[in-house]
């Protein structure tokens, strides 16, 4: 029985040609920038973004936390949305929190604070912002593209007010492919960009950070300190080559997959969609059918479909990819018209 695992992009495996392209990577110690495969990544993960250098990083975690102390000092701090990634990342550990003093500011809707909210907070007392992150495609709240002119106004005040942008672009490629442009584009209003390439583009591990020149050196020095140097890392940088090559046309397949799966959700008595889908993840309230998120994941489970129950206790998250068919789809959505209906709403 196959898994169809909707849980996360997150669980790709490397493609038959990546696998290839790793067994013969020219490899060299990275800790020194002699490693070919990974120097020849960053290179073409600059080019595609539209920067001058790249970073390979092991996760989208460690980029986001390098570019933050790149771009903040000591008694310095950073600003983004409540929902963004980082709003976890940096602030779950409360030794970690310190370094970056990331403050969220509430999401009015598609990942974008009340810009009146972020002047008042980069104008307010206590330690200076001097970076702005943003996050595109926004994912805790439906996998959103923003549009240049939804972050314009954002954009326009970090600028006025001497900020560094961050992009966390994890999803960048599904956000550019879901609006049909160029992910340089939408990276082309921040300083720093990072991408991951062990999620859609189903390499097995890494990100990339891009910005320039002098922001990737200072960056490289972070990576260092926080023991994320990795030596021979051209073994898995050969997949993320591969990824970039072979993946990042696809991605509308997953997103058509994904309105589809929706779609069919819908369709489930005591099932809504709480959010539109623009990429690739789907989110499905469960409220209706007598059933916690959790509930209904582990109860589909055995049958050999998962979803993920990360979020609040009624909010399921589906995700597709490039081993999920549209065949799956159907599966999964009869398994969870079959779940619901055998169980009587109380
Ligand atoms: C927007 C965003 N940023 C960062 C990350 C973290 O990436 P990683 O799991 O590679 O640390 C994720 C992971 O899901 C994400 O969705």
């Amino acid at each position: 029985m196959k898994t169809i695992d909707l849980r996360s992009d997150t669980t790709t495996r490397p493609t038959p040609a990546m696998r290839e392209a790793m067994a013969r990577a020219a490899v060299g110690d990275d800790g020194f920038q002699e490693d070919p495969t990974v120097i020849e990544l960053e290179e073409r993960a600059a080019d595609l973004l539209g920067k001058e250098a790249a970073l390979y990083m092991p996760s989208g975690t460690q980029s986001n936390l390098v570019a933050a102390l790149t771009f903040t000092g000591p008694d310095e701090r950073l600003v983004g949305v409540q929902g963004n990634h980082v709003a976890y990342t940096l602030r779950a550990d409360p030794r970690i929190a310190p370094l970056t003093k990331p403050l969220f500011l509430p999401d009015m809707g598609r990942g974008c604070s009340d810009p009146a909210a972020l002047r008042a907070a980069i104008d307010g007392p206590g330690d200076k912002i001097t970076m702005l992150m943003l996050e595109n495609s926004f994912n805790t709240a439906g996998g959103t593209a923003l549009t240049l002119e939804e972050t314009a106004p954002h954009v326009a005040i970090a600028r006025e007010r001497g900020l560094a942008i961050h992009l966390d672009g994890a999803r960048v490629f599904n956000a550019a492919a879901a609006l049909g442009v160029p992910a340089a584009t939408l990276a082309s209003v921040a300083d720093s960009v990072t991408f991951c390439l062990s999620k859609g583009l189903a390499a097995p591990v890494g990100s990339v950070l891009c910005g320039s020149r002098d922001f990737i050196q200072q960056a490289r020095v972070h990576r260092q300190y926080l023991g994320g140097t990795m030596r021979q890392a051209g073994i898995i940088a050969a997949a993320g080559i591969v990824a970039l090559e072979t993946m990042i046309d696809r991605l509308p397949e997953d997103h058509a997959n994904a309105k589809y799966l929706a779609e069919g959700f819908a369709q489930i008595p005591g099932i809504t969609l709480p959010y539109g889908v623009e990429t690739n993840l789907v989110f499905i309230d469960v409220s209706g059918t007598g059933m916690s998120a959790q509930d209904v994941a582990t109860r589909l489970d055995p049958g050999g479909v998962r979803l993920g129950a990360f979020y609040e206790p009624s909010i399921l998250r589906a995700v597709t990819h490039y081993e999920i068919t549209r065949e799956d789809c159907d599966i999964a959505i009869a398994e969870l018209d079959r779940l619901v209906a055998s169980v009587p709403v109380g």
